[in-house]
C-alpha cells in the first residue's frame, strides 16, 4: 500500500506587513530584505495561537475531502510555535474541529516539520495502523520574533496548511520516496535560548530577550545551500528521474538564494520552482503546505506530476520527499 495526499488547504492571516513597515521601525531597508532574501511582505496573526491558523486550514481540507471530522483517525501537528508547550496543539485542533475519534501528537522539526510529519503520517497509514492522518503544519513565528533584531525579525511570517493523508487508490501515485537527515551540531547556530527545561523562563531570560529566534544567518545559510541541494538532487537521481520528469520543486521558503541554488543543482528552470517567499516570508513548518495548496488552487499541478519537496532548518534537520500527485484538478 502507498499513502498519498488526498486533499489539502492553507490559511495565512489577513494582516500584511511589508518591508517598509520594518524600515520605519528598525535599521533596515526594503532593498536589503528583497535582495538578500526575496521577501517583500509577510502576514502576522493578531489574536490567538497557531491553532487558529491550523484549524482554519484543517476545516477547509476536510471540506475538500468531503468527510466529517469524526472520520479522522489521527492528527499530527508540526510546529515550533505550539499554542502551549502542553497539551499538544494536536489536542487543541482536535477539540476545535470536533474530531472526536482521533488520537494525535505534535512533532517539532522546525522548517523540516512538514516533511518529517508527512513521512510519519504516510508510514502510519501504510502500516495499516490508521486509516488516515490529518496533518496540520504551520507556525505563528511572530510569537517568537524579536522585533528589535533586524537580523531575524524581517525573515519570518505566520501561516500554515493541512493535508489529508490516506491510502492511494492508484499504487503508482502518492509518497514515492523520502530522505530525512539530522545533525545536532546545528543547535548553536539556530535555536530559542530560553523557555525549555534547560533554561526555564525567569525575569532574567525575559529581560535578556532569550525567548526569541536566535539565528547565525550566514552559518545556517552555508549549510542550507549544500544540504537542501544535495537531498533534492539525490532523491531525483536515485529514482532515475531527470529534470524533465520533475514538474515542480516545492522548496522550503527561507531564502530565494537557497531556493535558486537547489533548483540549479537539479537542473530545473525557474518555471518549475514554486516560490511565494515574496508574499509570506518564512513561515517555518508552514512553507511547503502553503506552496502545495497554492499550486493546487492555481491549477498548476496535475495528477501524475512528480514533485520534489525539500527543506532545511533548525537542528539541523533537512530532507526531501518525492511525491507523485494524485488529486484531480480543482474544479
Ligand atoms: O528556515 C530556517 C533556516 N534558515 C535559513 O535557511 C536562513 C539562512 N540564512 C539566510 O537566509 C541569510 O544568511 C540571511 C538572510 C539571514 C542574511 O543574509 P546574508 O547575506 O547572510 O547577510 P549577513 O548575515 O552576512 O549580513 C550582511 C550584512 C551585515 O552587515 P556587515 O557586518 O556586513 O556590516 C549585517 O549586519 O547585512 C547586515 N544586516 C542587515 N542590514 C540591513 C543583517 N540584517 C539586516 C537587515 N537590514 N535586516
Amino acid at each position: 500500500m502507498r499513502a498519498t495526499i488526498s486533499a489539502l488547504a492553507h490559511y495565512v492571516p489577513e494582516d500584511v506587513y511589508d518591508n517598509h513597515w520594518f524600515a520605519e521601525r528598525i535599521d533596515t531597508t526594503d532593498e536589503w530584505i528583497r535582495t538578500r532574501t526575496g521577501i517583500k511582505e509577510r502576514h502576522f496573526l493578531k489574536e490567538g495561537g497557531v491553532s487558529e491558523i491550523l484549524t482554519k486550514a484543517a476545516i477547509k481540507c476536510l471540506e475538500r475531502r468531503g468527510i466529517g471530522p469524526e472520520e479522522v483517525d489521527c492528527i499530527i501537528v508540526a510546529s515550533v510555535t505550539p499554542d502551549r508547550i502542553f497539551p499538544a496543539t494536536a489536542a487543541i485542533v482536535q477539540r476545535k474541529i470536533g474530531a472526536v475519534n482521533a488520537w494525535g501528537f505534535d512533532l517539532a522539526a522546525a522548517c523540516s516539520g512538514f516533511l518529517n510529519a508527512l513521512v510519519t503520517a504516510a508510514k502510519l497509514v501504510e502500516s495499516g495502523a490508521v486509516r488516515n492522518v490529518l496533518l496540520c503544519s504551520g507556525d505563528k513565528m511572530s510569537a517568537i520574533l524579536d522585533f528589535t533584531d533586524r537580523a531575524t525579525s524581517v525573515l519570518f511570517g505566520d501561516g500554515g496548511g493541512a493535508v489529508f493523508v490516506e491510502p492511494s487508490a492508484d499504487e503508482s501515485l502518492g509518497i514515492v520516496d523520502f530522505i530525512l537527515r539530522m545533525d545536532g551540531n546545528g543547535e548553536p547556530h539556530l535555536h530559542q535560548k530560553a523557555g525549555g527545561s534547560m533554561r526555564p523562563p525567569t525575569a532574567e531570560t525575559v529581560a535578556n530577550r532569550e525567548h526569541f529566534v536566535y539565528q547565525e544567518g550566514q552559518t545556517v545559510f552555508k549549510s542550507a545551500v549544500i544540504g537542501m541541494a544535495d537531498v533534492s538532487y539525490e532523491i531525483m537521481e536515485r529514482n532515475k528521474l531527470t529534470s524533465d520528469d520533475v514538474a515542480w520543486l516545492v522548496p522550503h521558503q527561507a531564502n530565494l538564494r537557497i531556493i535558486d541554488a537547489t533548483a540549479n543543482r537539479m537542473g530545473l528552470s525557474a518555471d518549475k520552482v514554486m516560490v511565494n517567499i515574496d508574499r509570506y516570508g518564512n513561515t517555518t513548518a508552514g512553507t511547503i503546505p502553503i506552496c502545495l495548496s497554492e499550486l493546487y488552487e492555481g491549477g498548476k499541478v496535475h495528477k501524475g506530476d512528480y514533485l520534489v519537496l525539500s527543506s532545511f532548518g533548525a537542528g539541523y534537520t533537512w530532507g526531501a520527499i518525492l511525491l507523485r500527485w494524485s488529486i484531480p484538478d480543482i474544479s
